[in-house]
C-alpha cells in the first residue's frame, strides 16, 4: 500500500515536471524525433590527414608543407585516406589595419604574395594542394590571439607582427569576416579553431600587463568548470560553425574544436563540430599519451558519424614513439583507430623511416579506424595493466584491442563475453599487426602482452544477441542528447603524468576533463558494473536520471527491448524514476516508477519503420541530490 502511494506521488510530481516545463526554456527530455548530433561538414568517418604542429610548430613554412604532402601522395598514404594537409599556429603576419583582412607572412608561404604587402592570398598553396587530390586545412583561435601567442614565449617563431590590435589574429569579432576569407577566397577545406584567446589574456596576465595584448576576460578556466562560461563558450563556437555553413554552401568542410576537454565540451561539442578535443596536447611522452588516450576512451557515447572525440593528433615519430621504441609507437596508432580518432600525422615525412610508414599505412588498421558504423570501441576489461577495448564494426565482425599499459608482460584471457559472441561457436581473430590468423577457439583464449604493447585484432564470431545488437555494441547510433548531469565533474580515472609544461612544480596534476558521470556503455557513468536489485548485467547503457537518448533505428529493426530500473550502484537511492520509450516522438512504453532495490521492468516495443528511438528517463527535478544512476539493461534493437 505504502509503495502504492509513493508512486501515485511520483507520478504527481513528474506531472507537475511536464506541466512546468512546457512554459519555460525547452524541455531537454521531451521527445523530438531527431537526431541531434552534428552531421554537417565532412567527417561520416573520422578525419586523416597530416598536420604541421607536431612536427614544427610554428615554424612551419610552404616548403615542409609541400615536402609533407608530396610524401603522403609518392608514399600512397594518400590513397589509403590521408587527405588533409594542415597548417597549424604560426602562418600569419597580421591583421590589416585599414579592414581588418588577414595578412599571411609570405617570408614563410611565398606563394601566398599575390599582390604586394599587403595583399596576400593562399589561394595558389590551396589549388596546389587540391591539384594533388589533396584538401587544405587552416588555423585559428576563438578568441583575439592565438595560443603562440599565449604560450610560445616571446622567442617563439613566426609570432604575429606589428600593433597590439594588429597582431589580433583570432576569430573574436571577425568570425564572419575570416571563415568567409579561409573558405570561400582562400578554399581551405577545414578549420582548427583553438581556445587560447579566451583562456590567456586575463586583464591580470603578463601578456596583458606587459602592454603587448589587449585583455580579454577569460571564458575558459581549464582546471575549474566553476570559473568557465560554458554557454558562451559554446555560443563563440556555434557562431564559427553556423558562418562554416553559410560559406560552404556544398557542405565540404571539417570543422574541429580545439578546448581540450574544457568547458564541458563532452556534452555539447557533438552538437557543434566534426571533432573535439578531449584533454590537452598530446607531448611525445609514454605516459602523456596514456592520459590523452583516456581522455577520449572513456566516452564512446559521445562519437558518433560527424561528431568525434579528438585525443590530439598523432605523435608517432617523435619521443617514446620514435623508430627505436615502435611496441610504443604501434600501441598509439593502434589505441587512436580503436576508438575512431581522427589520424592526423604529426611527423616530417621527409624523414620518415619505412618501418614508421608502416604503421601509418596498415590498412587494416587505418580501416578499424574508418568503419562506416563509426562505433567507437567499448571498454570491455579494465584494469590499471591491462585494458580490452571492442568495437563492433559494419560488416558484423568485431575489432579487438588488447593494450598492456604497464611494465610488466602480461598473459591476458580473452573471453567470447566479453567481444559479446557467443561461447559455443568458433572466434576466429586476425591479428592485424602480423596478419596471422590465430587457431580458432571458444569461449575464451589466452594472449602474451608485452609492456606496453596492443595487440589489435579483427574478430569473428557468432554474435551473442542473434538478430540483433545491444545499444552498448553500436554507440555510434545512440547519443546522450540529455545525460542528466546537474553539476559538470573533472573525471578521476584518467591518467595523470608529470606535468610536461610544468614537471613536479606545485602539487602535481589534479583531475581534470569534465566527463565523470556521463553516459556509459556497459558501465554505470561511474564506472561500476550495471546491476539491478541484484542482479548483474554484462550489456546495457545508464546514465543518470532526466537523461535522454536518441537511438537511430532508422527503419532497420523491429523491436527494441530493455530491462529498466535504478543501478544498485546509484547515490541516491530514494528517488523514484519512470522510464518511457518513445518512436518518432510517440510514447510507445512507460515503466512502473522505480527506485533502488526494485527488480527491472521489462520494457519491450514494436519499432517498424521508426527511425528515432528515445529514451527517456525521468524523475522529479532537485539539483541538490546525490546522483540517481539509471541502467537500461540489456537494451537492444533486434531484428
Ligand atoms: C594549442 C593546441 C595545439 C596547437 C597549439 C598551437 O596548444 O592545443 O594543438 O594547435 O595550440 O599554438
Amino acid at each position: 500500500m505504502k509503495a502504492f502511494m509513493r508512486s501515485i506521488l511520483a507520478c504527481t510530481a513528474l506531472t507537475a515536471l511536464v506541466a512546468g516545463s512546457a512554459m519555460a526554456a525547452p524541455d531537454p527530455l521531451a521527445p523530438t524525433a531527431s537526431w541531434s548530433v552534428y552531421t554537417a561538414g565532412r567527417a561520416a568517418t573520422p578525419p586523416m590527414g597530416w598536420s604541421s604542429w607536431n612536427a614544427f610548430q610554428t615554424d612551419v613554412t610552404e616548403q615542409k608543407v609541400f615536402d609533407s604532402a608530396k610524401a603522403i601522395v609518392d608514399s600512397g598514404l594518400a590513397a589509403k585516406g590521408y587527405r588533409y594537409i594542415n597548417i597549424d599556429d604560426g602562418w600569419w603576419l597580421k591583421r590589416r589595419a585599414t579592414d581588418g583582412r588577414m595578412i599571411i607572412r609570405t617570408k614563410i608561404f611565398p606563394s601566398a604574395a599575390t599582390g604586394g604587402p599587403d595583399e596576400t592570398s593562399f589561394k595558389p598553396l590551396t589549388d596546389r594542394l587540391h591539384s594533388m587530390g589533396l584538401k587544405a586545412g587552416i588555423y585559428s583561435d576563438l578568441g583575439r590571439n592565438s595560443c603562440s601567442q599565449a604560450f610560445g614565449g616571446p622567442n617563439a617563431a613566426n609570432l604575429p607582427e606589428g600593433t597590439v590590435a594588429e597582431r589580433e589574429i583570432g576569430l573574436y569579432g571577425h568570425s564572419d569576416q575570416d571563415v568567409q576569407l579561409y573558405f570561400v577566397d582562400w578554399g581551405f577545406d577545414f578549420i582548427k579553431v583553438d581556445g587560447c584567446g579566451v583562456r590567456a589574456f586575463g586583464a591580470d596576465s603578463d601578456l596583458v600587463t606587459s602592454g603587448k595584448y589587449r585583455a580579454l576576460p577569460p571564458l575558459i578556466d581549464v582546471q575549474e568548470i566553476n570559473r568557465t562560461d560554458v554557454a558562451q563558450v559554446r555560443k563563440l563556437y556555434t557562431d564559427v560553425a553556423d558562418a562554416l555553413k553559410r560559406d560552404n554552401p556544398d557542405g565540404d568542410y571539417v570543422f574541429s574544436i580545439c578546448a581540450w576537454g574544457s568547458a564541458d565540451v563532452r556534452s555539447w561539442a557533438k552538437n557543434v563540430g566534426n571533432l573535439s578535443r578531449t584533454s590537452d596536447d598530446l607531448t611525445p611522452s609514454w605516459t602523456r599519451m596514456l592520459a590523452n588516450f583516456d581522455s577520449a576512451a572513456d566516452r564512446p557515447l559521445y562519437a558518433h558519424p560527424g561528431s568525434w572525440n579528438d585525443p590530439d593528433m598523432l605523435f608517432v615519430g617523435h619521443g617514446d614513439f620514435d623508430e627505436n621504441h615502435l611496441t610504443e609507437a604501434k600501441s598509439h596508432f593502434a589505441l587512436w583507430s580503436i576508438i575512431a580518432a581522427p589520424l592526423l600525422i604529426g611527423y616530417d615525412l621527409r624523414k620518415a623511416p619505412p618501418a614508421l610508414m608502416d604503421i601509418f599505412g596498415n590498412t587494416d588498421i587505418i580501416a578499424i579506424d574508418q568503419d562506416p558504423a563509426g562505433n567507437q570501441a567499448v571498454l570491455a576489461y579494465d584494469s590499471n595493466d591491462v585494458q580490452i577495448f571492442v568495437k563492433t564494426l559494419a560488416n558484423g565482425h568485431k575489432a579487438v584491442a588488447i593494450f598492456n599499459r604497464g611494465l610488466a608482460p602480461a598473459d591476458v584471457i580473452l573471453t567470447a563475453d566479453q567481444i559479446k559472441f557467443s561461447k559455443t561457436a568458433p572466434i576466429v581473430l586476425k591479428d592485424l599487426w602480423t596478419k596471422a590468423t590465430l587457431p580458432a577457439f571458444q569461449s575464451d583464449t589466452k594472449l602474451h602482452v608485452e609492456p606496453r604493447q596492443t595487440l589489435i585484432f579483427d574478430a569473428t564470431g557468432t554474435r551473442s544477441l542473434d538478430g540483433g545488437l545491444y545499444l552498448s555494441e553500436m554507440p555510434g547510433r545512440v547519443n546522450p542528447a540529455a545525460d542528466g548531469i546537474v553539476q559538470p565533474q573533472a573525471d578521476p580515472t584518467i591518467h595523470r603524468m608529470i606535468s610536461p609544461w610544468g614537471g613536479t612544480r606545485g602539487s602535481g596534476e589534479r583531475p581534470v576533463y569534465t566527463g565523470w558521470g556521463g553516459a556509459q556503455a556497459d558501465s554505470t557513468p561511474y564506472g561500476q558494473a550495471l546491476k539491478i536489485a541484484g542482479k548483474a548485467f554484462d550489456s546495457g547503457v545508464s546514465a543518470l536520471t532526466n537523461s535522454r537518448f536518441e537511438v537511430r533505428n532508422d527503419g532497420e529493426f523491429t523491436h527494441f527491448s530493455a530491462k529498466v530500473g535504478v543501478d544498485d550502484s546509484t547515490q541516491d537511492t530514494s528517488k523514484y524514476v519512470t522510464f518511457f520509450v518513445y518512436g518518432d516522438g510517440k510514447l510507445l512504453a512507460t515503466s512502473k516508477p522505480k527506485r533502488f532495490g526494485d527488480t527491472p521492468d521489462n520494457l519491450s516495443v514494436d519499432v517498424t519503420k521508426v527511425k528515432i528511438v528515445e529514451l527517456v528517463a525521468k524523475s522529479v527535478v532537485d539539483k541538490t541530490a546525490r546522483p540517481t544512476v539509471v541502467t537500461w539493461a540489456e537494451a537492444a534493437l533486434l531484428k
